[in-house]
C-alpha cells in the first residue's frame, strides 16, 4: 500500500461506486432537516432517513456520496488512535434496489482488495449472531459471503445486538443488523475467536452493509419495513490511516496540519518526559474538537446552554481547559490563543466545505465571544479545583461541584474530566439531586406564588387519576358545569362552601385557559341559573388535565354536584390572546432576520404584554429594534388569518411547524397557523407553530406592536419585551407627551429637538486628570499616573486575547467599554494590564465594579465584568486609583 492523499480516496471511492451503478448525491448540511430526534447528521443515511421507510424515492436506487457527521456520543473517546467527534462517511446504499447482503459484501471487498490494495491477511470481519426478540436469525448469508471472496473462516466472528445491530440514527427510523470489516494493525499472534476483540488493534474500518429490515416506531416498537435495503458507511479517516500506515487518525493530511498548528502554540521544549503521551493525547483532542466546532459554527449554529448551540460550547470549554492545563506543565504562563488555528481551519479545508468561505466571520466571532465569556471562568475555576486537591482531598463533594458549576458558572463536565485525570471521586448523584432542588426553586417566583404552588400540589395529590376537567373554552364563553371537589384556601378537601371567602374548585367542564406555555391564565365567573354571581375566578391552573379554579365567593353556598354556569372574562381573554398571537409573529420575524437558527428558549403572555427569551449572541441595535417592529406591524396590518390544525406530531414535524426543541408533545398536537389569506391561490404562510394557546382570528385583531426593552439575560440569551392593544398606544402616548413636555420646555420643534439639546447638554468630559500625548493609531488616550493608563469606547465586545497584545504593547493597562447604541441598561467593561507591571487586573476590577455594585473578575492579566449605567470619567478615575496603589 502507498499513501494517498485523503481527497484521492474520496474520487476513487465516488468513482469505484458510480461505475457499478450508483447515483452520486450531494453532501447534506449537518443540521438534520425535520427531524427533531437528532441533534446533528451522525451518518450518511441519517440525511436520507425517508428513503428507507418509502416516505421519499431517490432517483436511482443505488446511490453514494462522502457526507460529514457530527457524531459526539464518542466525545469520551477522542484521544486514543481513531475516535472523532466529526469525520466523513463514504455512503453507498442501494434502496429497495439491485443488490442486498453479497451484493453490497462482494463490492465492499472489491474496492478495499482491488482499489486501495489492503491486503487480505489484514481483514477481519463479523456478522450479526441473530435476536430471538426481534425473530432475526444468524446471518449464515454473510458469513457464507465473506468465506467464498477468501476471508478465512476464524477471521469471520459474529457478534449481537450491541456490535452487529445498527440504528436508529436518532430515537426512531429504520435499523437492521450489519456486517463490518476491521484491519488489524498489530502484529503477533491472530485472534483466536473468544475473550476480548481489542478494537484499538482491530480498527474498525467500513460497516459494509446494514440490512434495513426493521423501522422503531415512537413506541419503541420494531416493525418490518416495507422492502428491504442496503446502507454500507466507512470513515475516510480510518482508511486514511490504514492506507498510510499510520498509528492514528491524527496523522492522516486531513488532521495532521491542524495538530501541528496547535502544537506550535505549545512549548514543548519545557515539556516533562513523564507528560509525553498526556501532551499527545491533549494535542489529539484540541485537534479534533476545534475541527469539529468548526464544522458547527459554519452551519451558522451559535453556541448556547441548550439543543444544539450547547455541543460547540462544551467543545470550546472542554478546549480553553485542555490548553490551560497544558500550558501549565509546559510551563508557560499564559495560555495561548487558539483563535488562528480556527482560522487556519477555515483557510485551509474551504475547498471541501463552501460554508467555511461564506461564514468565516461568523465563526471567528462566535468562537472568540465564546473564549472571552469563558476562558477566566474556566481559568478560576481550574484553581479552585487544584486548590482542593492540594488540600488532599480524595472526593469532590456534590455541595462542592454544585457551588463551582452555580457560584462561579464552571461547566460540569470540567469537574468530571479533573476528578478523572487526578483519581477523585466525584459525588454526581448529591450534584444532580442539588441541582434539581436549585431548578424547582427557581421555579417560585415570590413567596405567594410559592405558596399557592404548594397548595395546588396539595390539591393535584387528591385528584384519582382519569379525572380530567371537559375543556372547551377554544370555542365557547360560557358553558354548564358540575362541582366535581371543593378544597379550602389551605388545600384541604370540604364538601360544600359555607363561611369561606376563597376556594379552590374542580368542575366537569371549564371555559378557562389554565397557565400553560407561557401564557397567563383566565378570568372568569360563576353565577346561577338567575343570574346571580356567585363567586369571581381569580386565576385557574391544570396538571394532568384537571383544571383547579381559585375562586372568590361573592354569595350563596355551593355543594359538591351541584350544577352552575362558568362565564368566561372575554375581554382578558381578548388581550391575552392578543399578546400570545404577536409572540408567533414576532418569533418568525425573529427568525427571518437572525437565521432558523434561533430558538425560543422562554415566553411570557400577560394581558397586552408579552416577553419573549430567544438565543442570540449579536448586537441588537436601535435600527434592528425598529426593524422588528415595522415587520410585526405589518403582519399585524396585513389582516393574517390564524388557522387552528390538529394533527399528529411526525406531521406537523413535516409540516414545518416549529417547535421548543426540548418540549415534550403528545402524538396529537396543535399547530397555530397565520397566513396571508388575501389570495387564496398563493397563500403565504407567516408562521407556524407547535401551540395549545389561544389566539386571535385575525392578526390585525393585535392592533399595534411596540418594543418596550430587550435585555442581555445572560448565557447568550435575549430577552423582548413588548406591548399590544390599548397597552401598545398607552406606551407611545405616554413617550410623546414626554417629548412634547421636553420641546416645551426647549422652545423648539420636534424636528430640531436633538439639535437644540445637543447643544445645551455638555458632553462629559470623559477623560482623566490630564492627558500627555494620543497613542499612535487610534482614540486611545494616555493618562498621566506613572503607568501608562489608555481607555477606549468601542461597539462590539472585544478578543481578550488581543487586548491582552495591546496592554503588553503600550507597557500599560487598557480599559475598554462597549457602547454599542442598543436599548441594554448593561455596558460591558474588560480591563488588560501588561504583565511586567505585576499589577492584578482581576482583583482591580472586581473592587472598581462592587463599589458600583456590580460584578466582575479575571486573572492577574485580564478581567472583565458588566457595568449599569457608567459614568466613564469615575470608572477610569477609580481605576487610576487602584493602579497607583499597586494592587
Ligand atoms: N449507518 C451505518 C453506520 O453509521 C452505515 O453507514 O455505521
Amino acid at each position: 500500500m502507498h499513501e494517498v492523499s485523503s481527497r484521492e480516496i474520496i474520487n476513487s471511492f465516488l468513482d469505484f461506486f458510480t461505475k457499478n451503478g450508483h447515483l452520486k448525491i450531494d453532501n447534506s448540511s449537518i443540521i438534520p432537516k425535520n427531524d427533531p430526534t437528532l441533534l446533528f447528521i451522525n451518518s450518511g443515511m441519517a440525511a436520507i432517513k425517508n428513503y428507507f421507510t418509502g416516505k421519499e424515492k431517490p432517483v436511482n436506487p443505488e446511490i453514494c456520496n462522502v457526507q460529514t457527521c457530527i457524531r459526539t456520543i464518542d466525545i469520551d473517546e477522542v484521544g486514543d488512535r481513531h475516535h472523532l467527534t466529526s469525520f466523513h462517511m463514504l455512503g453507498n446504499w442501494s434502496i429497495n434496489g439491485r443488490y442486498f447482503k453479497n451484493g453490497a459484501i462482494g463490492l465492499a471487498f472489491e474496492f478495499i482488495t482491488k482499489n486501495l490494495g489492503i491486503p487480505i491477511e489484514k481483514l477481519y470481519v463479523s456478522v450479526f449472531a441473530g435476536n430471538k426478540e426481534l425473530g432475526l436469525e444468524f446471518d449464515d448469508e454473510s458469513k457464507k459471503t465473506w468465506i467464498e471472496l477468501g476471508i478465512n473462516k476464524n477471521r469471520v466472528l459474529s457478534f449481537g445486538m450491541d456490535d452487529n445491530f445498527w440504528g436508529p440514527t436518532g430515537e426512531t427510523g429504520p435499523c437492521g443488523p450489519c456486517t463490518e470489516v476491521f484491519y488489524d494493525t498489530g502484529v503477533g499472534a491472530d485472534y483466536q475467536g473468544s475473550g476480548d476483540f481489542d478494537t484499538k488493534r482491530y480498527i474498525e474500518i467500513w460497516n459494509a452493509g446494514v440490512f434495513m429490515m426493521l423501522n422503531k416506531t415512537e413506541n419503541l416498537d420494531f416493525v418490518s419495513l416495507p422492502f428491504k435495503s442496503v446502507d454500507a458507511g466507512a470513515g475516510l479517516e480510518r482508511f486514511a490511516m490504514v492506507i498510510g500506515g499510520h498509528d492514528s487518525v491524527y496523522e492522516t493530511d486531513l488532521l495532521s496540519p491542524i495538530k501541528f498548528q496547535i502544537e506550535a502554540l505549545f512549548n514543548v521544549r519545557n515539556l516533562p518526559q513523564n507528560m509525553e503521551e498526556v501532551f499527545e493525547k491533549n494535542m489529539r483532542i484540541l485537534t479534533d474538537h476545534l475541527r469539529t466546532t468548526v464544522l458547527i459554527l459554519a452551519s451558522k449554529i451559535r453556541p448556547a446552554n441548550e439543543s444544539r448551540g450547547y455541543i460547540p460550547r462544551k467543545l470550546i470549554r472542554k478546549c480553553i481547559a485542555i490548553s490551560q492545563k497544558t500550558s501549565n506543565f509546559c510551563g508557560m504562563t499564559y495560555s495561548p490563543n487558539l483563535l488562528p488555528v480556527v482560522e487556519f481551519i477555515l483557510d485551509n479545508f474551504n475547498d471541501i466545505y463552501p460554508d467555511f468561505i461564506t461564514n468565516k466571520k461568523f465563526v471567528l466571532d462566535q468562537f472568540n465571544l465564546e473564549v472571552t465569556k469563558f476562558e477566566s471562568v474556566v481559568q478560576d475555576g481550574l484553581e479552585k479545583l487544584l486548590e482542593h486537591k492540594n488540600k488532599l482531598n480524595l472526593e469532590i463533594s456534590g455541595d462542592f461541584a454544585f457551588d463551582l458549576v452555580t457560584t462561579f458558572g464552571l461547566p460540569f463536565e470540567i469537574i468530571r474530566d479533573f476528578a478523572l485525570e487526578n483519581n477523585l471521586k466525584l459525588d454526581g448523584e448529591k450534584y444532580n439531586k442539588n441541582l434539581e432542588n436549585h431548578r424547582n426553586i427557581s421555579k417560585f417566583v415570590d413567596k405567594s406564588e410559592r405558596s399557592i404552588d404548594e397548595v395546588l400540589e396539595k390539591i393535584y395529590s387528591k385528584i384519582p387519576p382519569d379525572n380530567e376537567t371537559n375543556f372547551v373554552g377554544y370555542d365557547n364563553e360560557v358553558v354548564t358545569a358540575k362541582i366535581y371537589k371543593i378544597f379550602s384556601d389551605t388545600g384541604e378537601e370540604i364538601c360544600n362552601i359555607s363561611n369561606q371567602k376563597k376556594v379552590f374548585l374542580i368542575f366537569n367542564n371549564t371555559t378557562l385557559y389554565a397557565k400553560a406555555g407561557g401564557q397567563d391564565y383566565d378570568k372568569g365567573i360563576i353565577f346561577s341559573y338567575d343570574y346571580i354571581t356567585l363567586a369571581d375566578i381569580t386565576g385557574c391552573f391544570k396538571k394532568n388535565g384537571v383544571y383547579v379554579h381559585c375562586c372568590e365567593m361573592r354569595c350563596g353556598n355551593l355543594s359538591v354536584g351541584d350544577s352552575i354556569t362558568i362565564g368566561l372574562d372575554f375581554s382578558r381573554r381578548k388581550k391575552l390572546s392578543r399578546a400570545h398571537s404577536a409572540t408567533h409573529l414576532l418569533h418568525s420575524v425573529l427568525r427571518k432576520m437572525f437565521g432558523n437558527e434561533l430558538e425560543q428558549h422562554g415566553s411570557k403572555v400577560d394581558e397586552n404584554k408579552l416577553r419573549f427569551d430567544f438565543n442570540y449572541d449579536g448586537n441588537i441595535s436601535r435600527e434592528n429594534i425598529l426593524g422588528i417592529e415595522k415587520e410585526v406591524n405589518k403582519y399585524i396590518l396585513k389582516n393574517l388569518k390564524c388557522e387552528i390544525k390538529i394533527m399528529q406530531l411526525s406531521q406537523a414535524i413535516n409540516y414545518g411547524a416549529t417547535a421548543i426543541f426540548t418540549g415534550k408533545y403528545d402524538d396529537i398536537v396543535r399547530v397555530v397557523v397565520f397566513k396571508n389569506d388575501e389570495f387564496v391561490d398563493c397563500a403565504d404562510i407567516v408562521s407556524k407553530e407547535l401551540c395549545g394557546g389561544t389566539h386571535v382570528e385575525f392578526s390585525s385583531q393585535i392592533g399595534f406592536f411596540v418594543i418596550e426593552s430587550v435585555e442581555n439575560i445572560g448565557k447568550g440569551i435575549r430577552r423582548i419585551t413588548a406591548f399590544v392593544g390599548e397597552k401598545a398606544v398607552e406606551f407611545y402616548q405616554n413617550k410623546i407627551s414626554i417629548l412634547y413636555d421636553s420641546t416645551k420646555i426647549l422652545g423648539s420643534s420636534y424636528d430640531d429637538f436633538v439639535q437644540k439639546l445637543s447643544k445645551k447638554v455638555a458632553v462629559p468630559d470623559v477623560r482623566v486628570k490630564k492627558y500627555t500625548k494620543n497613542l499612535e493609531n487610534s482614540d486611545l488616550v494616555y493618562a498621566d499616573c506613572d503607568i501608562p493608563l489608555a481607555y477606549k469606547k468601542i461597539n462590539e465586545r472585544p478578543s481578550v486575547q488581543a487586548l491582552t497584545k495591546l496592554a503588553e504593547q503600550i507597557k500599560g493597562v487598557i480599559a475598554v467599554i462597549t457602547d454599542d447604541g442598543s436599548v441594554e441598561t448593561k455596558s460591558y467593561v474588560s480591563l488588560a494590564v501588561a504583565s511586567h507591571l505585576n499589577l492584578n487586573a482581576g482583583k482591580i476590577l472586581k473592587q472598581v465594579l462592587s463599589g458600583f455594585d456590580q460584578k466582575g473578575g479575571g486573572n492577574s492579566v485580564n478581567a472583565y465584568g458588566n457595568f449599569g449605567k457608567i459614568n466613564v470619567a469615575e470608572f477610569i478615575g477609580k481605576i487610576v486609583e487602584l493602579i497607583q496603589k499597586k494592587i
